[in-house]
């Protein structure tokens, strides 16, 4: 075995992130940080290091697994991921996004869908990409007395339909649209609001017209909070480098230099040493 089995980290008594708490974070103006994470280890350390959402998005299906998009990963694929961040975190909110073709069209099996990620993983609330077209899942979800947190702009479980990772809602008619959504979503009872890929004056706007937080990646700076892919901002992920993205890391160097070290002393026989032998 290569490491002790982890046990829950000791709770530093910090305040618990609840989707109240981030409502309150908005009406005193104060930003709210989310990162997504999908694994045990990197959710103890976000946690630890004071972030207050994070998201197990089905990005995984890009980072993690290395698909194309995000719409090949499954429930059971996302419940797996979400578990592990889950016994990690002593603080901060857990949102699990539904994955692509678990809640759309048919109310009914979107509840089923979002019991098992509450049930199986100890998730706190869910994400779903959409506006009207889904109002009869996300309300029915709710129903259940489950949080719901939306996502509008870019949604990439669409992107067939988009054909691009473009910036979404430029166009008065799209950005129009996208406004009465965030108002239906508020409306319908959702807690938060990504705003992923949008003009930051428009995301500004919304911000602005609903009074539960929005949470932007790639909207500016006017959104009640940012999000990150955190792959993207380690710098993991060396080819992908979109204006929004800011690298707070080259763990890519990092780690291809750690890499480089181990394998010339496994080959030199430098490793092990005398003192790393029993
Ligand atoms: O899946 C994901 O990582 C997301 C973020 C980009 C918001 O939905």
């Amino acid at each position: 075995m290569s490491s002790l089995k982890p046990l829950k980290p000791v709770s530093d008594n910090k305040k618990k992130i609840t989707t109240h708490v981030l409502q309150e974070m908005k009406r005193k103006g104060e930003k709210i940080s989310m990162l997504t994470a999908y694994d045990y280890s990197t959710a103890r350390i976000l946690d630890e290091s004071g972030i207050d959402v994070i998201l197990v998005g089905d990005s995984a299906s890009n980072v993690m697994a290395g698909h194309e998009t995000t719409l090949p990963i499954t429930l059971n694929e996302m419940i797996y991921h979400a578990s592990g961040v889950i016994r990690a975190i002593n603080n901060c909110l857990v949102v699990v996004d539904l994955p692509f073709g678990t809640y759309q069209g048919n109310s009914k099996t979107a509840l089923e869908s979002a019991i098992r990620i509450m049930k199986e993983s100890g998730a706190h609330a869910v994400k779903l990409e959409g506006g009207r077209e889904i109002r009869e899942s996300i309300d029915r979800i709710l129903s259940a007395g489950i949080p719901v947190m939306g996502h509008l702009g870019l949604t990439p479980q669409s992107i067939y339909k988009f054909g691009t990772y473009t910036v979404r809602a430029k166009e008065d008619e799209e950005a129009r649209r996208l406004i009465e959504d965030a108002q239906l979503l508020e409306e319908t009872g959702c807690f938060a609001i990504v705003l992923e890929k949008i003009p930051a004056k428009l995301a500004g706007e919304v911000s602005k017209s609903v009074n539960i937080p929005t949470i932007g990646i790639g909207a500016g700076n006017e959104t009640d909070g940012q999000v990150l892919v955190v792959h993207d901002m380690l710098g993991i992920n060396k080819d992908f480098s979109p204006r929004f993205l800011r690298r707070y890391a080259d763990l890519y160097n990092t780690i291809s230099d750690a890499t480089k070290a181990y394998v010339k002393d496994v080959k030199s026989k430098d490793f092990p040493n005398q003192d790393e032998c029993y």
